[in-house]
């Protein structure tokens, strides 16, 4: 029988994951296919008693849902728990068991350029559920210190509480300020959806130097505003569609059980841009 996989989120039309999957499920001969599936903000039970009843395989969890799922899942696995949300759900005969791909998926292009993220001081822009998973990132790689920017200084406040429960120092820094403080930090990590589409700086890149590495987790256009004025500055540059990619292999290899087609993906994901 045929498996059904999708992701879910609200926006959904924009999304690349069934141009990611499904010829990767192809590449490999496998009997699967993979939908977007969208689901409007609190209507996350209803979206998913339905996807129970068409036995869904497997789904990949978008905004704005990553945090509200969790209350929906029969089990979840260490980093899912403590990420508190997640983007990948197995169904095994309706029992929902999270995942959290983002935290590695996150790491693996830092990992991929050998960078040593040990002892550096790092600047996250945003304070979402993708904020979240990155610290969890960077607490694993045993940086020094996170500091966080946001548009509102609450969410701010609770990732700097969140990054210190993982044992890390963290602090706040106002938006407006931080372009003036780019300097202190050896990584600059775009967290928020500013740059999507082409639309807009998270902060002033004056400052940005061939010292630092600035990673934009926006990946449509692959060259974000911040990435273009970045790369003029000679910063090292990672960009969203590398997140993107190894999330999503991750993804796979939970619900396959066999080794993404990362060539096959990759050349997919490009083509798309
Ligand atoms: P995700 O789960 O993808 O991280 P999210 O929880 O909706 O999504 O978080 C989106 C992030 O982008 C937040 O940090 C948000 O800032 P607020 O906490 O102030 O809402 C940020 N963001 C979205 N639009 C923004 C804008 N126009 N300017 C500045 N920040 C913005």
């Amino acid at each position: 029988m045929t498996k059904t996989y999708a992701v879910i989120g609200d926006p959904i039309d924009h999304s690349l994951s069934p141009a990611l999957y499904n010829p990767a499920f192809t590449f490999l001969g496998l009997d699967c296919v993979y939908i977007a599936y969208r689901i409007p903000k609190g209507e996350l039970d209803y979206g998913i008693k339905d996807l129970k009843k068409i036995h869904i395989a497997g789904f990949n969890v978008t905004t704005p849902h990553k945090v509200d799922m969790m209350r929906l899942l029969d089990d979840a696995d260490d980093e899912c728990r403590l990420v508190g949300a997640t983007n990948t759900v197995v169904n095994t005969d309706g029992y929902l068991k999270g995942y959290n791909t983002d935290v590695d998926g996150f790491l693996d292009p830092i990992r991929k350029r050998k960078i040593d993220c040990k002892g550096c001081d790092v600047l996250l822009i945003g304070a979402g559920g993708a904020a979240r998973a990155i610290v969890a990132g960077f607490a694993k790689e045993k940086i020094h210190k996170i500091t966080i920017t946001n548009r509102t200084q609450e969410r701010a406040e609770e990732i700097v509480n969140f990054a210190r429960q993982l044992g890390l120092e963290s602090d706040y820094l106002d938006l407006v300020r931080a372009g003036d403080m780019v300097k202190n930090f050896r990584f600059i990590v775009n967290a928020t959806s500013v740059g999507l589409k082409g639309m807009g700086c998270p902060i002033s890149t004056k400052n940005i130097s061939k010292d630092s590495i600035v990673y934009d987790i926006v990946y449509m256009p692959v060259e974000t505003p911040l990435i273009k004025q970045s790369k003029e500055q000679r910063a090292t540059i990672i960009y969203g569609w590398e997140m993107l990619l190894a999330q999503a292999m991750k993804s796979f290899e939970i619900w396959t059980g066999k080794p993404a087609p990362y060539e096959a993906m990759k050349l997919t994901l490009l083509g798309r841009f």
